[in-house]
């Protein structure tokens, strides 16, 4: 096939991918023309033609630069020998010291390698062809049934080139030798079983559905052969072989990639037939590692195509443990941009078994309901923990921490760590006014110890979004009307519950910016606000909004709720105890909903006599309250 092609100086396709996947163009670029960040895109000057605007673009992802002026395009290697005037074994030279990639030598032996390899690949090319064959002859009617009834179109069966192997010892090996393949490659592709006694060597794969597994560049490597009904091994997969390392491939990766740059999602699933159904539903970013947990390789394979991939789970806790795997193994590799989003379906659910049975809009639902990595982590450190004396609370603050560190990347673990002081601040609010804790929330309770609470489930489906609260719509307007009494009430506003998503953004951005006043060591300053005009009055609070993309949202606010005369007239410290008092008395309903909300949840998931005791004493506590008029 290539071997050969220039001699000593062919680089192997496996060490140029290699040396590419640990360059970035535009940090090689970089160094030459400055560059500017639009999206996906560079942009700048480009340096093969004089030109005062810039018509020079690069992608990253895609790995090309491109001249819209002068028309210059190439890679990372093209562009270091253009600029450089380098010919091509030179300029790979030349990053291949800069990258820290050691140079192949081509020895004699590795040269009969590569021509093994291209035999390799041909023996495996004409075994698929073999398979195929089969599944559409006689000998594959029943294999074809399964396949068709697994819901597969035959343009599907076809285009991931689908298979049978006949449940014969020795059916491959006869036909593969009388097409002039010699047996021990036939071994070595790991077709063929050589037994340690010396008889002759046996099929792998009998009786068994094939799945051609291809390599980046999309030729086949391997193959996965299942079982079409009971029995073991359900999927049978090729072993190591010169071709094949199941730790560094993506079952379908050569077929998604075109598809993710054409912003297709990238979509990780557990099973082969769970990535052929998302292809055929028409999400033909789909990929799976090989029936492990994803490697540090196979990460940084999908991070090459991509800044966000989803990785799929079952919804049960098999599912949430392979989830948690895949987070830690991914905690170390973070760089800035570069995540995972986690995706747990209904449990006993793949995605296979999903689009079968709700179709492709109920996978986009739960592709829109996927978790950033970081809710993942936290859930895993919060999850069944208890929080209510300072040592466990500490003992959660000590774990989430230790998680953090692991991050390999300064910036991404700053953040971390800045991310865990944000949520830990809200999750162990101090108590304040009338105490949550009296509604039985762990503690003690009227002389009773109570179970310590869970602050947090594994993995849950998202619960219904409640319907938008006045009380904290209108302690929110009142600190946009304000800005100077941000920063006076911060600590409150921190501890302020909200249940509407875009108040708990708004808190948050509040929150940020009153920080980031009180580290430069400045007051808000005092800009009350004696007109009904709906603007934010301060410019610095604005522009921070602007930035948040909340802008829209507060203005929306300060439309909606109308101007109390007593903003009109009140003094700051005034407002200050004003909002504090209405703060702590929405806190008390709301802290009260939730702790009669989860014992409901309880007493449904068990209806023990206890959960009941609890629930009834609890309706009872509020409708007391109710009565004495407590409720603001
Ligand atoms: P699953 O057991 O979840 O099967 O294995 P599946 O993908 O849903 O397959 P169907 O729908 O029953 O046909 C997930 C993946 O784990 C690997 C395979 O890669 C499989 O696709 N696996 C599973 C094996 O390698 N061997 C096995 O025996 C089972
Ligand atoms: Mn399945």
């Amino acid at each position: 096939m290539r071997a050969g092609l220039l001699g000593a100086m062919a680089f192997s396709p496996e060490f140029l991918d290699e040396l590419r996947s640990r360059l970035t163009l535009s940090e090689v670029v970089g160094r030459r023309v400055a560059l500017k960040r639009k999206g996906r895109e560079h942009s700048g000057l480009c340096p093969f033609h004089n030109e005062k605007t810039p018509s020079f673009t690069l992608n990253d992802q895609k790995g090309f630069f491109h001249c819209f002026g002068c028309g210059a395009h190439g890679d990372v290697v093209g562009f270091v020998m253009r600029s450089e005037g380098l010919s091509f074994p030179e300029a790979v030279e030349r990053l291949a010291r800069e990258a820290g990639v050691a140079l192949p030598v081509a020895s004699p032996a590795e040269r009969e390698r590569e021509q093994q390899a291209a035999s390799l690949h041909e023996v495996v090319e004409k075994a698929t062809r073999w398979f195929e064959r089969q599944l559409w002859s006689t000998a594959g009617v029943e294999a074809l049934e399964y396949l068709r009834r697994r819901g597969l179109s035959d343009d599907t069966i076809r285009s991931f080139r689908l298979g049978y192997a006949p449940d014969e010892r020795e059916a491959l090996r006869k036909a593969l030798t009388a097409d002039n393949c010699p047996e021990a490659l036939l071994v070595e592709a790991g077709l063929l079983i050589k037994p340690e006694d010396g008889r002759s060597p046996y099929d792998r794969f009998r009786g068994r559905v094939m799945f051609p597994i291809e390599d980046r560049r999309g030729r086949i490597i391997a193959f996965g052969g299942r079982i079409m009904g009971a029995g073991e091994p359900k999927y049978l997969n090729s072993p190591e072989t010169p071709l094949f390392h199941k730790g560094t491939t993506l079952f379908a990766y050569a077929r998604a990639r075109p598809a993710v740059h054409e912003n297709a999602p990238l979509i990780v699933a557990e099973g082969y037939m769970d990535v052929i159904a998302l292809h055929q539903a028409g999400f033909k970013g789909a990929v799976a590692p090989l029936g492990t947990a994803l490697t540090e390789e196979q990460i940084g394979l999908l991070w090459r195509v991509t800044e966000e991939p989803f990785l799929c789970f079952d919804g049960d806790n098999a599912g949430a443990r392979a989830a948690t795997r895949a987070a830690e193994r991914a905690l170390p590799l973070l760089k800035p941009g570069k995540s995972l989003r986690f995706v747990s379906l209904p449990p006993g659910e793949d995605p296979d078994s999903l689009i079968k049975a709700q179709g492709a809009d109920a996978f986009t639902r739960q592709l829109e309901k996927a978790l950033p990595l970081a809710e993942i982590v936290w859930r895993l450190e919060m999850a069944g923990k208890a929080a209510d004396t300072p040592e466990r609370r500490a003992n959660i603050e000590a774990a989430l921490l230790r998680r953090a560190s692991l991050i390999g990347d300064a910036i991404v673990q700053n953040h971390y760590k800045r991310e865990w002081r944000d949520r830990l601040w809200k999750a162990f609010r101090p108590p304040r006014g009338p105490q949550p804790g009296r509604f039985g929330r762990g503690g003690r309770t009227g002389g009773r110890f109570e179970a310590a609470p869970v602050i947090a489930p594994a993995i849950v489906q998202g619960s219904p979004a409640p319907p938008p609260d006045i009380g904290e719509r209108d302690l929110l307007t009142m600190l946009l009307r304000r800005p100077d009494l941000i920063v006076a009430v911060a600590e409150e506003l921190a501890h302020l519950e909200v249940r509407d998503p875009r108040h708990q953004a708004l808190v948050e951005a509040l929150l940020r910016w009153a920080g980031e006043l009180e580290a430069q060591g400045g007051v808000a300053p005092m800009e009350a606000a004696q007109t009904s005009r709906i603007r934010i009055e301060n410019p610095g609070l604005a522009n921070h909004l602007r930035i948040l993309g909340l802008e829209a949202f507060a203005l929306h606010l300060l439309g909606a709720v109308p101007v109390s005369y007593a903003l009109r007239d009140a003094d700051q410290q005034t407002l200050v105890e004003e909002w504090r008092r209405c703060a702590a008395a929405q806190n008390t309903v709301l802290g009260r909903d939730a702790v009669l909300a989860e014992a409901a949840r309880l007493w449904n998931e068990s209806p023990t006599d206890e959960n009941w005791k609890r629930l009834q004493a609890l309706i009872e506590e509020l409708q007391a309250a109710h009565t004495a008029g407590e409720r603001p």
